[in-house]
């Protein structure tokens, strides 16, 4: 009973947190390439380093090749990257939005039911905390094709390792296992972080 008590909490907590991470209002965009259905629990996702990558138009090979390069590369058409759950870059095609360099944003709600769609765009994208997603991943030096990882030259953000390790392995989409006392420990210290200040 204790043990589900801890579930239940953990899972509340890990959708919270992906609500948590929210945007402002995205552009419309075709909506038929890439939708809710493009997404999936993130564990089963091919992990590279700390994030998960994907490739909607079946060429994981280049995509993970990509995020492997050592001295970076411009991820192909359809890699789709996420560190968290509830956050996700999809690369559009080549000249779908240049000042993304056709990156498209989004924020998506998961629950055990899936993943929805709450908020998708280009450079305008903002999160609740304020955080425009592409203002912070603009500032990846070039060859990294904004993406930030630790040492790409954008500022970090206070989420620990530990954290998202947490967040990625209590993923509602996926058939988890109960989090082990440390991911729920993680996941308190997170909630904690993200306390509205007064
Ligand atoms: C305050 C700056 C900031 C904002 C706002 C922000 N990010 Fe990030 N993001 C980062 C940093 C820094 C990392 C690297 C974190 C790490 O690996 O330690 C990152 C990591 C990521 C990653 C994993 C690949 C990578 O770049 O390392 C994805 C995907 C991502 N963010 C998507 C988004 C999306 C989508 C939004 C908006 C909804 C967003 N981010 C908002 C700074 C930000």
């Amino acid at each position: 009973m204790a043990r589900l008590a801890t579930l239940v909490t953990a899972t509340t907590l890990a959708i919270g947190v992906a609500v948590l991470f929210s945007t402002g209002l995205g552009e419309a965009v075709d909506a038929n390439i890439v939708d809710a259905t493009s997404f999936r629990c993130i564990t089963s996702m091919t992990p590279v380093r700390q994030f998960y990558v994907d490739n909607l138009r079946g060429d994981l090979a280049a995509t993970v090749a990509a995020a492997n390069s050592p001295t970076g590369a411009v991820y192909p058409p359809g890699s789709v990257i996420q560190l968290m759950p509830g956050e996700a870059m999809v690369k559009r095609d080549k000249g779908f939005n240049a000042a993304t360099h056709d990156w498209e944003f989004f924020e998506l709600d998961v629950s055990k039911d899936g993943t929805q769609i709450r908020k998708r765009g280009f450079a305008d994208v903002v999160n609740r905390f304020g955080g425009n997603c592409f203002a912070c991943h603009i500032a990846a030096r070039p060859q990294w094709d904004l993406v930030c990882e630790s040492d790409h030259g954008c500022a970090p953000i206070p989420v620990t390792r530990a954290m998202i390790g947490a967040l990625q392995r209590t993923d509602p989409r996926c058939n988890n296992p109960p989090p082990s006392h440390e991911d729920v420990e993680a996941l308190r210290q997170l909630q904690e972080l993200l306390k509205p200040r007064e």
